[in-house]
């Protein structure tokens, strides 16, 4: 397991979600915050904590693929062809439902979200609880989700009854979501499993939808955010010094840039030039600079390659961008 987290951590984390209770524990892509996902007042409680709209289905972890036919009714061949793929991993399935799944975690839909993570924390608690768990991000609703430990500290103290400490995640950004349950794929949110990625394992192109509902449901009208609190603008790196240049001299300024031979500003970080790499630091660089008391965040825009998608996607969000 992880050097941080010690086996009786594990027990009293499964004890305290066997008695309905909420414990964060660390994914390979961002912290979730975990319920029981067969407790109504458990998953009622993650509502609760995260501010977090009733409607907005959530992902139930599990331990193994093999766990699949408890929650789903019907596991493709297309879609266990991709869980052999990626699984354990950062990807989500949404898959049709089994009746005994909650309305409470589905959002009401007929269809269930579901995910088996990478981090040894996770699969080693999953495995404890043998069951499934509910864990969305770790953040209050429409803020950014948290890498570390500290982070979730921050953004839901007292509100849960454990943090288990598995380090930094090393994906960084949440998973990919691809919606099996209809007559042809669907990703719904873009992870650092790519849209190519997918098709090369399907096989066959993969379309692309929106966040938050399965692909026979209309688009969605709640717009998402991953935002910090300062503003933030994304610009091209033309761009960049133009509007540096009209900003008050007064401003206080962050810039996040790939190019090393931009403009200074008070608080000027070099980001990754690799796309993994970017991923895996960029929530806790925003989270950072969001407590500086700053007018502005500045980011460069990354390139406009596949590699890069999930994060082009997160950088627009944070910018307040519908993508
Ligand atoms: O990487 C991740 O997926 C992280 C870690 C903790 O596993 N979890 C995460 O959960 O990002 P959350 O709740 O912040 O985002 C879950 C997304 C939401 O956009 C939700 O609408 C979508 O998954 N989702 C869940 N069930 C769904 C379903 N049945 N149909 C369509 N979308 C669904
Ligand atoms: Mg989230």
């Amino acid at each position: 397991m992880s050097n941080m987290v010690t086996k009786a951590e594990i027990t009293q984390a499964v004890a305290v979600l066997r008695a309905g209770g909420l414990v964060a524990f660390p994914t390979e892509t961002v912290y979730g915050l975990g319920a029981d996902a067969t407790n109504e007042a458990a998953v009622g409680r993650v509502f609760a904590a995260k501010g977090r709209p009733r409607h907005h289905p959530l992902i139930v972890h599990l331990a193994s693929a093999a766990d699949i036919p408890q929650w789903a009714t019907h596991f493709p061949a297309a879609a266990q062809a991709l869980a052999g793929a990626f699984w354990p991993g950062p990807l989500t399935l949404i898959l049709k439902k089994q009746a005994h799944v909650l309305d409470c975690v589905t959002g009401g839909q007929d269809t269930v979200g579901l995910r088996v993570p990478q981090h040894p924390v996770a699969l080693a608690l999953l495995q404890a609880f043998g069951g499934g768990l509910v864990a969305p991000s770790a953040n209050q609703f429409t803020h950014l989700s948290p890498t570390t430990a500290q982070a979730v500290q921050q953004e839901l103290g007292e509100q849960v009854d454990g943090i288990l400490d598995g380090g930094a995640c090393t994906v960084g950004i949440e998973s990919t979501i691809v919606d099996m349950s209809g007559a042809f794929p669907v990703m719904l949110r873009p992870g650092m499993i790519s849209l190519q990625a997918l098709e090369q394992v399907l096989g066959m192109p993969v379309r692309e939808g929106h966040e938050g509902l399965s692909a026979v449901r209309a688009p969605g009208m709640h717009p998402l955010h991953y935002a910090p609190r300062t503003k933030v603008v994304l610009l091209s790196t033309a761009d960049m010094p133009v509007y540096l240049q009209s900003l008050p001299v007064s401003a206080r300024v962050a810039t996040l840039c790939l190019t090393t031979s931009l403009l200074t500003s008070a608080y000027r970080v070099t980001m990754p030039s690799q796309a993994e790499a970017y991923a895996r630091v960029l929530y806790d660089t925003l989270r950072q600079l969001d407590q500086q008391g700053l007018d502005v965040i500045i980011i460069e825009q990354v390139p406009n390659t596949p590699d890069w998608a999930a994060i082009r996607d997160r950088l627009l969000k944070a910018s307040g961008e519908r993508t």
